[in-house]
């Protein structure tokens, strides 16, 4: 039976860490502050803005959540992101994704300075984290980095393999690997013997959108199974890319849907608002 890692606990530790980082920054009189975007009324993203939100109150980060109507002009989006931009007690700027389909993403993404864009989604950030010299993190694979180091597994010489290949999740999660010296494998949708590669996986990180996709035949006995998928089903449950029943009696660790990855990706974004607000009053 896997070991569970339980993403809840360890995020609480690390928000706790941030929680007092932020008032030692406040006493030197930096006063972070995240600006969140949503477009639309996306009922999954007002619930992952919402949380984003609370996250920040909870550490003592200054937060505002903008919600503008579905019919917003890309022209609108862009002018308040421009302002957002320029003001001082904005450090870190989230436009959360997916926009409405009028609206071009890669603009909006260009639009966010580089200094703000604490998804690290734009071109700058990302070339910075290829070349292993980041300035912010990418959320999610930096709260699977953390899930992996803190559990006290060990990276380094392993076999990874990332299932899924997105701008946000699987091609920087393969980064991320790859600079903590593992051998790192990027399978996609066309992967062929796609059970077969995964089976060498010593590390496997899930992130192709499809329920119960991992099934404990593609699994070596003792993986490390990290489960970034995160599905609605027919009668409402939330459920991971990986069959957890199954995958969990050969996994050496695995982590839960809901309660593994998910906490993650709003922790490291606090932390990358940190060092947002760091930079600017440096
Ligand atoms: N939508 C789903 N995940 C993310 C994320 O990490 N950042 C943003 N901005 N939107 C998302």
């Amino acid at each position: 039976m896997a070991q569970i890692i339980d993403g809840k606990k360890i995020s609480a530790a690390i928000r706790a860490e941030i929680a007092e980082e932020v008032k030692a920054m406040k006493a030197q009189g930096i006063y972070p502050g995240l600006a969140v975007i949503i477009v639309g009324e996306n009922p999954a993203s007002q619930v992952y803005v919402r949380n984003k939100g609370k996250a920040c109150e909870e550490v003592g980060i200054y937060s505002e959540i903008i919600a503008m109507p579905e019919e917003t002009t890309e022209e609108t989006l862009l002018a308040k992101i421009d302002e957002l931009n320029r003001r001082k007690e904005i450090s870190g700027i989230l436009v959360q994704l997916p926009l409405p389909k009028h609206i071009n993403e890669a603009s909006v993404i260009a639009a966010i300075s580089p200094d703000k864009d604490v998804d690290a989604f734009s071109e700058v950030n990302v070339g910075k984290i290829m070349i292993g010299n980041h300035r912010f993190l990418p959320c999610t694979p930096a709260g699977v980095m953390e899930l992996i180091t803190r559990s006290g597994i060990e990276i380094q010489g392993k076999n990874a393999v990332v299932i899924g290949r997105s701008n946000i999740v699987g091609k920087p999660q393969a980064m991320l690997l790859l600079h903590a010296n593992a051998t790192v494998t990027i399978c996609h949708s066309r992967t062929k013997n796609l059970a077969e590669i995964c089976r060498t996986a010593d590390i496997l990180v899930v992130a192709i959108g499809k329920a119960d996709f991992v099934t404990v035949d593609m699994v070596k006995p003792g993986a490390v199974v990290i489960d970034v998928g995160m599905n609605r089903k027919a009668n409402g449950k939330l459920t991971g890319d990986v069959d957890y029943a199954s995958v969990s009696e050969v996994a050496g660790y695995i982590t839960p849907v809901p309660g593994g990855v998910g906490p993650m990706t709003i922790t490291m974004l606090l932390k990358n608002t940190l060092t947002a607000a760091r930079e600017q009053n440096a």
